[in-house]
């Protein structure tokens, strides 16, 4: 079983058209033509979109991707067109709006890896690769890779898996010469980040981009980076300081929200039909919190 818990109304707005309700992100297209990307205080863990939010979350989602658009400007166009509230919209959309660039989108999770836990680890410890792409010996969960990997993924619908792909996959599907653009970008920005990153000490493990094309003046195609980059949703974020290769990492994330759902507390058997429990106030704020720390941190500014 897997879904939301309760799924939420689109909202109603004069001169917007609701497209699709993502587990994170609303989508609606305005009557310029543009995508209004509104990211909610939505959770979702274990195939579950939760029936709590974290307030806040979709605030710091928001002003962390454009923080984050900011610093790569020059290695790659985004999706960003304004940040300026539609006529109409509620006023709780201010500073969770933006107005985008309605792409094209790959349909392919681009994920680079720096450093090896997760689907990788599993990957790794069966075969010794990740993605097909060959690992030296004695790697083991939060192991630095000898060098960052792309290490695509199908995209899934809401519940299922991504499913991890080999680079030659991904050629067949999107064609080999946008296969070797998405993967030099995916590389080059993991590279710029990473670098950011470690310098406000936390390390980026791992982190995932969408990228898509838009038209351009000369009647070509470029391609652009898209949806979210670079926040504690598409990225594990680690703290530098107790970094230590041989067991799971502390992290910036859903971690609380992981340990209660699977503790005793919860009541709640992942395997069963049943859909998860409200999560209690302690871990929202725990968890709101690891949300503002990785903003803060990361941007060097404080929230409000
Ligand atoms: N500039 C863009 N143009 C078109 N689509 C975009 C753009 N940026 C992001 N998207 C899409 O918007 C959606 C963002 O919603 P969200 O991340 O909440 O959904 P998801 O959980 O990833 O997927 P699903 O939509 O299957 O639930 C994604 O489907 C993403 O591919
Ligand atoms: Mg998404």
């Amino acid at each position: 079983m897997s879904g939301f818990v309760e799924k939420p109304e689109p909202v109603q707005v004069p001169g917007l058209t609701h497209l699709h309700t993502g587990k994170v992100r609303d989508l609606y297209r305005n009557e310029a033509g543009d995508l209004v990307m509104v990211a909610s205080d939505r959770m979702s863990a274990y195939d579950w979109v939760l029936p709590t939010e974290i307030p806040d979350k979709g605030r710091v989602l928001t002003r962390l991707s454009l923080w984050w658009f900011d610093q790569l400007a020059d290695l790659v166009p985004n999706h960003v067109l304004s940040t300026e509230l539609p006529a109409g919209a509620p006023d709780d959309w201010a500073g969770r709006t933006t107005i985008c660039r309605s792409l094209r989108m790959v349909p392919v999770e681009c994920v680079a890896r720096g450093y090896l836990t997760g689907s990788g680890l599993v990957e790794y410890n069966a075969s010794r690769t990740v993605c097909g792409l060959a690992l030296p010996e004695g790697l083991t969960d939060g192991s630095e890779l000898p060098a960052p990997i792309f290490t695509p993924a199908t995209k899934a619908a809401v519940g299922d898996h991504d499913e991890n792909v080999s680079y030659e996959e991904v050629a067949r599907q999107v064609g080999a010469e946008t296969a070797a653009q998405l993967r030099r970008t995916t590389l080059d920005v993991y590279g710029r980040a990473r670098d950011i990153a470690r310098e406000r000490g936390i390390i980026l493990a791992d982190t995932k981009f969408e990228f898509g094309f838009a038209p351009t003046a000369d009647g070509g195609e470029e391609l652009i980076i898209g949806d979210e980059v670079l926040t504690p949703d598409s990225s594990r974020f680690w703290p530098a300081a107790t970094w230590e290769p041989g067991h799971a990492q502390p992290s910036y994330d859903k971690q609380f929200v992981r340990d209660w759902l699977t503790s005793p507390a919860s009541g709640w058997d992942r395997r069963s039909e049943q859909p998860p429990p409200a999560l209690p106030q302690e871990i929202v704020d725990a968890t709101r919190a690891k949300y503002l720390e990785a903003y803060e941190l990361l941007t060097g500014t404080p929230w409000q």
